[in-house]
């Protein structure tokens, strides 16, 4: 199998696992994954095949798809073993979906370049109006208000006092999570273009509370 066969066989694998998904994990988001890992890839001088493939992979093992962390890795496992015979990229891509998989956000740093760009480029679709859009379908799937200016803290110092209370809106997840991540960014272009992104949630939330409280104050 040539490297564009490899790679349609993944893309093929992945929408077939993916396709009925509505957590967040759709085949658009690993295929806009594997789009950004590429570019990162392309931009810091990572393999590109290697990237793709585990962009591309990155979200069959995820545990919500699968009965356990473990039987999703093992799908992925049997699959590559099945079409990659090169063993070190096999066990290459095996370690970068672990790594993000088991890790979430603030676990073990990825050893590999290619781990760092295809982490990053995950992060990336975090952020930015994509991000803001997957935070507000999240919540509204799981019932969650999209904001609630007694339990909301709109200031990050104050996040703390309201930890225990303050979870489980979709404007809160922006200061749990999506805000700090700009600074957890890998690679130097993943930082550049997360930057972008982070300035955009900044000016939607500004403007979100400023429509939130007109004619209020
Ligand atoms: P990842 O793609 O890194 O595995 P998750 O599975 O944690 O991310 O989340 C998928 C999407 O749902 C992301 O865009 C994320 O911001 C959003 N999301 C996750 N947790 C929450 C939450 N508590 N409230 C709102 N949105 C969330
Ligand atoms: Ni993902």
């Amino acid at each position: 199998m040539n490297h564009t066969e490899l790679i349609t066989a993944a893309e093929n694998f992945a929408k077939e696992q993916l396709g009925q998904d509505t957590t967040g994990h759709d085949w658009f988001h690993t295929n806009r994954v594997r789009n950004t890992a590429a570019l990162i890839a392309g931009m810091e001088g990572a393999n590109v095949v290697i990237c793709t493939i585990a962009a591309l992979l990155h979200d069959v093992a995820d545990e919500k798809l699968n009965p356990s962390k473990e039987a999703g890795l093992l799908k992925v496992q049997t699959w590559l073993a099945a079409h990659l015979p090169d063993e070190a990229a096999n066990e290459q891509i095996i370690e970068i979906i672990e790594t993000m998989s088991f890790s979430g956000g603030g676990g073990a740093p990825m050893s590999t370049l290619e781990g760092q760009a295809v982490q990053d480029a995950d992060r990336l679709d975090a952020l930015g109006a994509i991000g803001i859009t997957r935070t507000m379908v999240f919540s509204g799937a799981k019932g969650r208000p999209v904001y609630d200016p007694e339990i909301a803290p709109r200031d990050e110092s104050l996040k703390e006092e309201y930890r225990n209370y303050s979870k489980g809106t979709a404007v809160n997840h922006f200061y749990e999570k999506l805000l700090k991540l700009k600074d957890l960014m890998n690679t130097s272009y993943g930082k550049q273009l997360a930057e972008e992104r982070h300035q955009f949630m900044l000016i939607f939330l500004e403007q979100f509370y400023k429509e939130w409280n007109q004619g209020a104050e």
